[in-house]
C-alpha cells in the first residue's frame, strides 16, 4: 500500500481477527451493519464447512472512531472468534500437502503444524473482508462500486451479466454467489458429489470496479502500477493461483489490430472506448473504464480421503490430518476478492487526491474527474 496502511493480526483458534486501516479520511460515518452484511456475504456459500455456521462474525470496532466517525486516527476492526482453543489444540504432525504446514513448520522451527495452520488459515480473510467493506463505503461515497461474484466451480461455467439492474440480488439469491441461476443447480450438484467422494474443488471469481477515475496507479515506477497492485492483493487471498485483468490469458492467442481497444471521439469533445479488452488498466493506469479483473483458486487442499504425507516426528509416510473443512470455497473467496480490490483502488485514489478529511476527497476526487474529462469518459458498461 502506498498510502493506505492495512495490516490485519489474529489466528484461526485465537480470540478473534483484527484489521487496522490507518489514513482513512477523517468525518467519514461508517456503517457498521454494512460490514457485517459483507463478514455474513464471505460465510455464506454451498460447500462451506461447519465452522461457518457457528461463527456469527460481527465487528466491533476498537478504535478510530467518535460518534460513528473516522477521526483521522487509525481505525481498528475486530472479529470475535467463538471457536476459542489455540492453547487446547491437539498436537498435529501430518502436514497437508498443498498447504503451507510443511514449509510454515520447517520455517519456523517446529514440527507441530498446528502452529503454522493457526495462521495461515483462511480464517483471516474474516479481517481482510471487515476492512474492504470500509473501503467499499468510502469508495462509494465517492461515486466508485466494486462488485465481485463467482464465474465457475471446477469444471461449470458460471456465465451472467454484471451490468444488469439487480445483479447484486442475482449474486444474493444463488447459492454459489454467481450471476446464473441457470448454472447453479450444475455447480451445487458437483460440489455435493465431491463432498460425497470426500474431495475438494476450486473454481474462479471475477472483479468488476465502475466509476475509476482515470489516472489511479502509474506507470513511472513498477510498483506503482495499478494492475501490479491488485495482482499482488488478489494473488495474496490463499489458494489463489492466477490473477488476470482485462482479457488476460486470452491476450497471448489475439493479434494487435483486432486486440486493442479503439480510441474514438464520442461526439461530445471526448473520447470513447467501445471495447474494454485491457480491463480498464493501460500503462498501469486506470483509464476511465470499468476495471475487470478475474483470479483462479486451487481445490481446496484439506481432502477427507487424506493424500500422502509423513509423519514428522516418525518420518513415516502416513495420511495427511484432516480437519473440519470446506469443500469449496470460491463463494467466500469472491468476496475476499472485491474486498482486497477495494482496499487497492481506495490506497490508489487516495495517492492521486491525497486527503486528511472526507470533504477533501470529494472535491478532490472530483476536480481529478474534472480534468479529465474532454479527454476520456468514466463508467462505461463492460461489452461482454
Ligand atoms: C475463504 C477461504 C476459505 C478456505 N477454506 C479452506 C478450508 O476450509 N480448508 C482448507 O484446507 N483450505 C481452505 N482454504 C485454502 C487454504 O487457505 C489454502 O489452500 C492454503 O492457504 C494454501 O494455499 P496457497 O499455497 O495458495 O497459499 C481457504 C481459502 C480461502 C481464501
Amino acid at each position: 500500500m502506498k498510502r493506505l496502511g492495512f495490516r490485519t493480526a489474529g489466528e484461526s483458534h485465537g480470540k478473534g481477527l483484527i484489521a487496522v486501516l490507518e489514513r482513512l479520511p477523517a468525518g467519514f460515518s461508517v456503517d457498521v451493519h454494512a460490514i457485517d452484511a459483507m463478514l455474513a456475504r464471505r460465510r455464506k456459500g454451498f460447500g462451506r464447512s461447519a465452522r461457518q455456521s457457528m461463527e456469527n462474525d460481527a465487528v466491533e470496532i476498537l478504535t478510530g472512531l467518535k460518534r460513528g466517525k473516522t477521526i483521522g486516527a487509525p481505525l481498528t476492526l475486530f472479529v470475535r472468534n467463538k471457536d476459542v482453543r489455540i492453547d487446547a489444540y491437539r498436537e498435529l504432525h501430518r502436514p497437508r500437502p498443498g498447504h503451507a504446514d510443511l514449509a510454515g513448520a520447517v520455517k519456523f522451527g517446529t514440527k507441530d503444524v498446528a502452529d503454522v495452520m493457526e495462521r495461515a488459515s483462511a480464517r483471516e480473510t474474516a479481517a481482510r473482508v471487515a476492512a474492504g467493506a470500509v473501503a467499499s463505503q468510502i469508495l462509494s461515497a465517492v461515486g466508485i462500486s466494486v462488485f465481485g461474484w463467482v464465474s465457475r466451480i471446477g469444471s461449470v461455467a458460471l456465465g451472467g451479466n454484471p451490468e444488469i439492474p439487480d445483479a447484486a440480488s442475482v449474486r444474493e439469491a444463488s447459492p454459489v454467489g454467481s450471476l446464473d441461476p441457470e448454472a447453479d443447480g450444475r455447480a451445487v450438484a458437483l460440489i455435493e458429489a465431491l463432498r460425497e467422494a470426500g474431495d475438494t474443488v476450486g473454481g474462479e471469481f471475477s472483479v468488476v470496479a465502475r466509476g475509476v477515475p482515470v489516472g489511479l496507479g502509474s506507470h513511472a515506477e513498477w510498483d506503482s502500477r495499478l494492475d501490479g497492485r491488485l495482482a499482488q492483493a488478489l494473488m495474496s487471498i490463499p489458494a489463489i493461483k492466477s490473477v488476470e485483468v482485462g482479457d488476460g490469458a486470452q491476450s497471448a492467442m489475439a493479434q494487435g489490430l483486432t486486440y486493442h481497444d479503439p480510441i474514438v471521439p464520442d461526439g461530445a469533445g471526448g473520447v470513447d472506448r467501445p471495447t474494454n479488452r485491457a480491463g480498464g488498466i493501460e500503462g498501469g493506469i486506470s483509464n476511465g473504464m470499468p476495471i475487470v479483473v478475474r483470479g483462479a483458486m486451487k481445490p481446496i487442499p484439506t481432502v477427507r480421503k487424506p493424500l500422502p504425507s509423513i509423519n514428522l516426528q516418525t518420518g513415516d509416510p502416513e495420511e495427511a490430518v484432516w480437519e473440519r473443512s470446506d469443500v469449496c470455497s470460491v463463494p467466500a473467496v469472491s468476496v475476499v476478492a472485491e474486498a482486497m480490490a477495494a482496499l487497492v483502488l481506495l490506497d490508489a485514489l487516495l495517492e492521486a487526491v491525497p486527503s486528511d478529511a472526507l470533504d477533501h476527497l470529494l472535491t478532490g476526487t472530483d476536480a481529478l474527474r474534472a480534468r479529465a474529462r474532454g479527454l476520456t469518459r468514466s463508467e462505461r458498461p463492460i461489452r461482454p
